[in-house]
């Protein structure tokens, strides 16, 4: 089994990332560390308490980095995700209490207590992988791996024309992630973006699994709300599940190698800029650590996986 830590801002892509979590057998969650994106912090960690309780998962919840590395004020997605991050189904908190300990703090803590065991799959900004670095600096060698969803390769970015969300809310964040010398797997709108799920595809999910299916589904129609805004068809996208699915079936995925670095200035902010293995490129990029990228996905192996796991 993958031990993993889920580092997330729930967030509905999120919700559907983290059930998709528990449900597959062979995946251990040790815990989930929060982060403000999506939706403040104080939020993404109740959110993160309801969805454990939702799934009958009684594991370690923590609360994280609330703003940017660097200014401006952080600011939020509720046009996408919904006042409350559910996209308004408002599921009753939970009253479990959260871990005392910061996300960067628990992220170092079980690094040392499992070395070289757990994957950080990160699915919001990188403010706590990044925090958790400055913490351990050997955190690197600690971990099996990082794998997250985040970044525009050689696409145009969701939020800006260069830029995906989780990098753009924290870009110093994750040049520091990306420049760090461990395994790192990037899962960005290469791949997310490149598989929109027909509206269906929720009504199959509450079919086989009532409770978090239907939570998905019930919470996916705000979602493709805002998906399907200037465009013909009604979509759904479920970036945070990418690199949970890629764990599981490397095979479903096509990956390529690259020294990435992140833009933190004002127009190209966020930006994550790839000098694929192989091409010339200015030692500010060779001498970046390489990291993989995702480019290609198979689309029906994915949906297929997803719903068998939520079954
Ligand atoms: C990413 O941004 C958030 O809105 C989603 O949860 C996902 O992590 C997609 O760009
Ligand atoms: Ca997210």
């Amino acid at each position: 089994t993958h031990k993993i830590i889920l580092d997330t801002d729930p967030g509905i892509d999120d919700a559907m990332a983290i059930f998709f979590a528990f449900q597959s057998p062979d995946i251990e969650v040790l815990g989930l560390t929060t982060v403000f994106g999506n939706v403040p912090v104080d939020m993404a960690a109740q959110n993160a308490l309801t969805l454990c309780e939702m799934a009958d998962q009684d594991i370690p919840v923590t609360k994280g980095v609330g703003m940017p590395w660097v200014g401006p004020e952080s600011s939020y997605a509720h046009f996408v995700h919904g006042d409350d991050g559910f996209g308004g189904v408002n599921p009753t908190p939970s009253a479990r209490e959260l871990d005392p300990r910061s996300s960067a703090q628990f992220i170092v803590d079980m690094a040392r207590k499992y070395p070289g065991e757990i994957t950080l799959v990160a699915i919001g900004p990188l403010g706590n992988l990044a925090l958790a670095l400055r913490l351990e600096p050997e955190l690197p060698k600690l971990v099996k791996g990082v794998s997250i969803m985040g970044g525009a390769a050689f696409v145009r970015g969701n939020v800006t024309p260069v830029a995906e969300a989780n990098i753009w809310n924290d870009a110093h964040a994750a040049e520091i992630v990306f420049a760090a010398d461990w395994d790192l797997t990037m899962f960005g709108l290469d791949v997310t973006n490149a598989v929109p799920f027909a509206p269906t595809f929720v009504d199959v999910l509450a079919e086989k699994n009532p409770k978090l299916g239907g939570f998905v589904q019930q919470t996916a129609q705000f979602y493709m709300d805002f998906y399907s805004q200037n465009r013909e068809d009604r979509v759904c996208f479920f970036h945070d599940a990418f690199p949970i699915a890629h764990l599981r079936h490397p095979e479903l995925f096509e990956l390529t190698e690259g020294n990435v670095r992140v833009a933190t200035d004002h127009l190209n902010r966020g930006q994550t800029i790839v000098a694929p293995a192989g091409t010339t490129a200015s030692p500010l990029w060779t001498e970046a650590n390489t990291i993989k990228v995702a480019t290609k996905v198979d689309h029906a192996a994915l949906e297929q996986l997803f719903v068998e796991t939520y079954a």
